[in-house]
């Protein structure tokens, strides 16, 4: 109990979510389409890092198999495990994004999907301008989270009680431009998760480019 006491909520949270968070949301096309989008930008064998990676699959199962670098941090040990063993053509690290050290125009590009999501909108920005900065000019990043204007909201996710916070599309792409990217393409869409008692969530997928 005390050590759930310092570790950070979203831990705790994906701990107890595990495998079954790929399974509900295994067949997002517009997740899908942004990776290939991405695919389509990258040289052979790009520094990629995935933020929040969960369990490897699909953003770095995709982005490994067509042959790129790819390290995948996140906080949750047993998603990391996961990963390790799902996708082990790519590399995971347990950690915080938030204290991680990013070397700047470090990497070619950054997926940052739904992994935001608890931190709250000072630390959202303070880690999406440190990521943009760890981006070769002219990088890419994808950028997805729930779009809904709501900040330290409590909802219940898969099960476990979790606080949110979040922005509406527009708020989203606003941030990724005060960080310094141009956000390419803006993709909407609702997307229902297969688990019992889901209900449609709105998504916004950013996809940008470090041109400053
Ligand atoms: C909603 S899941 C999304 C997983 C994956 N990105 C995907 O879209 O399939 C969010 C993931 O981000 C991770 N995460 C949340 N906050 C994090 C943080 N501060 N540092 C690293 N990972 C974090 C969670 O543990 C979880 O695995």
């Amino acid at each position: 109990m005390t050590e759930g006491l310092h570790r950070a909520p979203a831990a705790v949270t994906f701990d107890a979510i595990g495998a079954a968070y790929e399974k509900a949301f295994a067949s997002c096309e517009p997740h899908l389409r942004s990776l290939e989008w991405l695919l389509d930008r990258l040289a052979p064998g790009s520094r990629v890092l995935d933020v929040g990676s969960g369990t490897g699959r699909p953003t770095a199962a995709t982005l490994a198999a067509a042959g790129h670098d790819v390290r995948g941090v996140d906080v949750s040990p047993v998603m990391v495990g996961l990963a390790v063993r799902q996708v082990p053509g790519a590399v995971f690290d347990c950690a915080d994004v938030r204290e991680l050290p990013l070397p700047e125009e470090s990497l070619d590009a950054v997926c940052v999907y739904f992994s935001l999501l608890q931190m709250t909108r000072a630390e959202q920005s303070e880690v999406v301008g440190r990521l943009v900065r760890a981006l070769k000019p002219s990088g890419h990043m994808v950028l997805a989270t729930v779009s809904l204007d709501v900040e330290d909201v409590d909802v219940v996710f898969m099960g476990q009680p979790v606080r949110a916070t979040a922005y509406s599309a527009e708020q989203f792409a606003k941030l990724a431009a005060d960080a310094g990217l141009t956000v390419v393409y803006q993709d909407e869409c609702d997307f229902t998760p297969s688990y019992p008692d889901a209900v449609p969530e709105p998504h916004v997928y950013l996809y940008c480019r470090r041109d400053k």
